[in-house]
């Protein structure tokens, strides 16, 4: 089969594959039919992720076709059309009983944190992920749903991460009725997050970003008031200034480790590997909120991460809220905002690339060309 693979950071291809085949009589085999790329799968692109091993195929957001399922699944059939979210999880451990699916115990051998997401590298349990014809489905009965009749193949697609994980960070925020809410981040993440404060009763949302062809997305799809970082000296003061200077409700943290802003931190980071990350984005989010109030984080961190403002979120009192996103814990309402007409998920995609151009559909998405927002991958006929 073909399959995107991991070549070295900055280096992915589309090479020839053993087809996934059934290694447990709950797994399935789902051909794929629509895949995305994620803001997260820059980060293993982009070599910031540990345990990112050559020869590894990307891919946690995908939807497709059952080819063929194990002995044990009950609940899935050739031919069905599933949507699987990018968690994989057992439903039956500790953790899952409790919800935390992106946090279970039976699928990751590096379990003390998170538990399996596809493609994701061996920090997260080294599946192979669905930028690819064909994807192995573990746990078949638990992760996958099929996609009822009235939802667009794309909205599906957007059910599988991006959406879940915006409104997520949303809900980590606490929001009450009225809150100021500011969101880092335009990515599709932050998007979504930013429109689901209003879900939640935010009265202002703020979103910020130094890329101004998302910040007009901001405005056109969330409603949000928008922030260029650039423009400003420090936009932390900004945020102070225009909050009656006690800062933000809530912070959305929907960038992560890979966070523009500030030379220094980039160059400690990303060049010289001293950090796991610049930190930036996440301080901004501590150095924005009142006191008291909570910060959401989304944004990815690998493992280990340092020179994050610590001690001033202990002293002002934070709640610091964050996970991977438990996606399908979101779907239920997730369906009914979007059959209400209240979220329209797949306004967001820009790019719809076929696979065999993967790599270029990489490149645009991690340099942010041609006003890219969400690249999808076409891999076969729905
Ligand atoms: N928690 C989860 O379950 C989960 C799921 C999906 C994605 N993520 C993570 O969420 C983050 C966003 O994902 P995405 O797909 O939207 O990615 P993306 O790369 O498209 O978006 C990130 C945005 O942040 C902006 N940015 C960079 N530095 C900034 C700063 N200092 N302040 C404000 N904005 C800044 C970038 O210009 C970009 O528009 C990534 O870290 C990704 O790994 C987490
Ligand atoms: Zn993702
Ligand atoms: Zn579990």
């Amino acid at each position: 089969m073909r399959a995107m693979v991991y070549r070295g950071p900055y280096k992915v291809r589309v090479e020839e594959k053993d087809r996934p085949r059934i290694e447990h009589p709950n797994d399935a085999i789902v051909r794929v039919t629509v895949a995305a790329i994620c803001g997260s799968d820059l980060h293993l692109y982009h070599g910031m992720m540990p345990d990112t091993r050559v020869g590894m195929t990307f891919g946690h957001e995908f939807i497709g076709v059952v080819e063929e399922v194990g002995s044990s699944v009950q609940n899935l059939k050739r031919g069905d059309r599933v949507m699987v979210p990018f968690n994989i999880f057992c439903g039956s451990c500790y953790f899952c009983v409790r919800g935390l699916y992106s946090n279970c115990h039976n699928v990751n051998p590096n379990a003390t944190a998170v538990g399996g997401i596809y493609g994701y590298s061996h920090t997260s349990g080294g599946y192979d992920g669905g930028q690819s014809e064909y994807v192995r489905v573990p746990f078949a009965d638990v992760g996958p749903t099929i996609i009822p009749e009235w939802l667009h193949q794309e909205d599906a697609l957007m059910l599988t991460d991006a959406l879940p994980t915006g409104y997520f960070g949303a809900q980590l925020g606490d929001i009450v009725e009225g809150d100021t809410v500011v969101v880092f981040g335009a990515g599709p993440v932050g998007l979504f997050a930013a429109k689901s404060s209003w879900l939640m009763g935010a009265g202002r949302v703020i979103v910020i970003d130094h890329l101004e062809y998302r910040l007009a997305k901001a405005r056109s799809f969330a409603q949000a008031e928008t922030y260029n970082f650039t423009e400003y000296k420090d936009i932390v003061v900004e945020m102070k200034k225009t909050t009656g200077f006690l800062g933000a409700d809530v912070v959305i943290d929907a960038v992560g480790a890979e966070a523009d802003g500030n030379l220094l931190q980039h160059i400690t980071a990303a060049k010289l590997k001293l950090q796991g990350g610049s930190p930036i984005a996440l301080n901004w989010a501590i150095d924005s909120v009142r006191k008291g109030g909570t910060v959401s984080v989304v944004g990815a961190y690998g493992p280990l991460f340092s020179a994050v403002k610590f001690g001033d979120a202990m002293n002002k009192g934070l709640t610091l809220r964050m996970n991977q996103c438990p996606v399908k814990r979101q779907w239920p309402r997730l369906f009914e905002h979007i059959q209400n007409g209240y979220l329209k998920p797949n306004d967001i995609v820009t790019h719809r690339i076929p696979l065999e151009q993967i790599a270029e559909g990489y490149h645009i998405f991690s340099a942010k060309l041609d006003d890219c927002i969400k690249p999808v991958i076409v891999v076969s006929a729905a």
